[in-house]
């Protein structure tokens, strides 16, 4: 499989505090990846390395077999707090992006408008963020993103601020979604039903500095949640984190 993310060899460290020693990981065409790992760990690091926002002291950043590292604007980057501006439109934060690349308003209106009613934001376009749900919020952050239109999205703890029922409805949602846009995705995530839910493959990032102890591939076959491997795989995870 072709990947679109690949790190190679990644070292960084702030000051006297190492951060990574030699890390690798890649993310195919069309899979989610999940990365979950201790608070502290360097996971948030890791992605500014991969969205070209921060340069490691050693290794590569490849988005499509191109060498990005260092490199702004390659990806797709949902912040771990991307808060909507509260003075602007749902829609105009939605065209931010867009808006920033020079795009016309009538250009732009044409490739929001389409996607609103898939990401359940339809009738709010022209509320502003308060007057939201969290969820809601949280898909239009998401479909900001999503039209920034790069190979893949990085997301930070996209669902961490939502109550639970709201997490349930937005993994389901979220889930149809990448398959019918064919979404490459990366996930930080501390919630490991959430990382078997979402991915196909989850990395452990543990250590420090830190590096990626254990990967596992998450079997997508009709009635694993509800099975005792499901169970089984949870504790795996649970214990590579933690030992
Ligand atoms: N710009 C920075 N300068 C110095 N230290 C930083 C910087 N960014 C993060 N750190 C430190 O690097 C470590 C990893 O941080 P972070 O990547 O945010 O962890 P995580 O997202 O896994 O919780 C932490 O100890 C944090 O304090
Ligand atoms: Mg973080």
């Amino acid at each position: 499989m072709n990947s679109v993310l690949r790190l190679e060899n990644i070292s960084h460290a702030f000051g006297q505090q190492p951060i990574f020693d030699n890390l690798y990981m890649s993310v195919a065409n069309n899979t989610v990846v999940s990365i979950v790992g201790a608070s502290g760990v360097g996971k948030t690091t890791l992605f500014n390395i991969a969205a070209g926002l921060l340069t490691p002291w050693a290794g590569r950043v490849f988005i499509n077999g191109v060498d990005t590292t260092g490199q702004a604007g390659t990806v797709g980057y949902m912040l771990q707090k991307d808060l909507l501006l509260p003075f602007k439109t749902v829609f105009d934060n939605i065209a931010l992006p867009l808006t920033l690349q020079g795009f016309s308003k009538a250009k732009i209106a044409d490739i929001v408008n389409p996607q609103l009613a898939s990401f359940g934001l339809q009738g709010l376009e022209h509320q502003y963020p308060q007057a939201l749900s969290g969820g809601q919020r949280q898909r239009a952050a998401l479909l900001r993103t999503y039209l920034s239109d790069n190979p893949i999205m990085l997301l930070d703890e996209p669902f961490s601020a939502l109550d639970f029922v709201t997490k349930d409805e937005m993994y389901h949602w979220f889930s149809q979604l990448q398959k019918r846009l064919q979404l490459t995705c990366l996930i930080i995530t501390h919630d490991i039903d959430e990382a078997i839910y979402l991915s196909d493959e989850l990395y452990v990032l543990k250590g420090s500095p830190a590096i990626f102890t254990q990967k596992f591939s998450i079997p997508k076959d009709e009635g694993f949640l509800d099975s005792q491997a499901y169970l089984q795989l949870k504790k795996q995870i649970l214990t590579a984190i933690q030992s």
